[in-house]
């Protein structure tokens, strides 16, 4: 039955048949949430773009609608964003009843950026005498944000310039239709892809302080700069800060319009689901919000699952133990389920270590020299006020791992759902001192 494969997963959203790579136009419009992605209809790998959709309200029960774009004359349908015009800049709608405007590459020729619009969530009438700025061919993924300061549009874009030069190109806009080019930043050349496709440009207050607004610069690989933004240009404080901590982690985009205000991430797991029969192929991943914290001298953006997922925990397994040491029994030796949620804060000693094992994922951490692996991604995590905080959610197309308060961020992406459940928690040499160890069985959303 159609969600009930073998492969699928259960909590994260993957397309009812055929390929699936970026996140587009995620926005929130008229009560829901809207999750546009790249969409290839007729196969199980990339090609033939148009533009699938699915909405939500709650960010984690998703209902997949009919394909929203489809190729036309001027191209296939790549990557780009999604706007709530709740001023009618455009003129396409009311105040009363703002539209909805999706902006998206057309890729072919001289490559232009188109847009769509509509009223209703549901239907989009693509404008064909509206294009955008051509630059050169293969500019790419048009990222708009509404920049309250300065009172205008503004449009992200990636840009291949001469001799291989990655570069972001910002443009402004009052009208939304007709846009001029403000400033350009430079993003590696080559085979440093430090600012490439999909750029992400979005504000955050520094911890809880409100009054202390920064930029953030990212792009499709996760490493982003941090800086002022001023309506036209981006002047950076810190570059090439590594916010990708796991592995097959993409083109990320944020949620347009969040009601609460929140900077909500979701990105492209490449999750390879075209085994065993199955008829569809990747996921993305779960809806994150996003803040920004001092930790030291530096400034990281943590990512956290957003509260909308605690509605899909059932059952509570309690495993604590005041102490684990090397002759424990093993807390999870009977837990059954494939769809989990492990709360965990550990107040190791500093020359103890243990090993997970989360169905066929095993997790590895050495206190002494903070060494993290799972499978075979390694990070270094130091503990924080002597405590390692973890977050896991497994499904069956792997594991994400939120380590230290979300300062890192582990998707790790491997089919789980193949032998009998297996998981384990081995403490080796000192004791660990445990304050928490809440297991969740999730639910399935579908
Ligand atoms: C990123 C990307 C985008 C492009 C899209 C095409 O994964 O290459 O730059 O718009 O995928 O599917």
């Amino acid at each position: 039955d159609l969600y009930m494969e073998r492969h699928r997963a259960q909590y994260h959203f993957s397309p009812k048949r055929g390929w699936l790579n970026d996140p587009n136009g995620l926005v929130y419009y008229k009560g829901e949430y809207h999750l546009f992605f790249q969409h290839n209809p007729y196969g199980l790998r990339w090609g033939n773009m148009h533009w699938g959709h699915a909405v939500s309200t709650d960010l984690v029960h998703w209902k997949e609608l009919d394909i929203a774009l489809y190729p036309d004359e001027r191209g296939t349908m790549f990557s780009g964003s999604a706007i709530v015009d709740t001023h009618n800049s455009s003129g396409l709608g009311t105040i009363d009843d703002p539209p909805l405007l999706l902006f998206y590459t057309c890729a072919e020729g001289t490559w232009e950026q188109g847009i769509a619009y509509s009223l209703d969530g549901r239907t989009f009438t693509k404008l064909p005498g509206v294009a955008m700025p051509s630059i050169v061919p293969g500019n790419r993924d048009p990222k708009v944000i509404w920049h309250e300061a300065s009172q205008k549009w503004v449009m992200t874009l990636y840009v291949t310039e001469a001799d291989e030069q990655h570069a972001i190109y910002f443009f402004q806009s009052d009208n939304l239709l007709n846009w001029r080019q403000v400033s350009i930043v430079n993003g590696g050349i080559g085979e440093d892809r430090y600012l490439y496709e999909c750029p992400e440009l979005y504000e955050l207050p520094l911890g809880a302080d409100s009054s202390n607004i920064k930029w953030v610069l990212s792009a499709v690989n996760g490493v982003y700069a941090i800086g002022d933004f001023d309506g036209t240009t981006f002047y950076p404080l810190y570059e090439r800060i590594q916010g990708n901590h796991g592995r097959g982690y993409y083109a990320a985009q944020l949620f347009n319009n969040d009601p609460k205000g929140r900077r909500i991430e979701m990105g492209w797991r490449h999750t390879h689901t075209d085994l065993d029969g199955m008829t569809f192929n990747q996921s993305m991943s779960l809806p994150m919000s996003l803040s920004l914290q001092q930790r030291g001298a530096k400034f990281v953006v943590t990512r956290t699952p957003v509260q909308e997922l605690e509605s899909l925990r059932t059952k509570k397994y309690d495993c604590r133990r005041d102490t684990f040491d090397s002759l424990s029994i093993n807390p999870l030796l009977d837990l059954q389920p494939r769809l989990l949620e492990i709360d965990m804060v550990l107040q190791p000693s500093p020359k103890s270590s243990f090993l997970m094992k989360m169905n066929g994922i095993e997790i590895n951490y050495d206190v002494y020299t903070g060494r993290f692996e799972v499978d075979d991604v390694v990070n270094t995590i130091p503990l924080q006020d002597g405590l390692l905080k973890l977050r896991l959610f497994l499904d069956r197309v792997g594991i994400e791992i939120f380590a230290q308060d979300g300062e890192f961020y582990i998707p790790i992406n491997k089919n789980t759902n193949s032998s009998t459940p297996q998981y384990a928690f081995h403490v080796s040499s000192e004791e660990m001192a445990c304050l928490k160890f809440d297991v969740y069985e999730l639910s399935a959303i579908w």
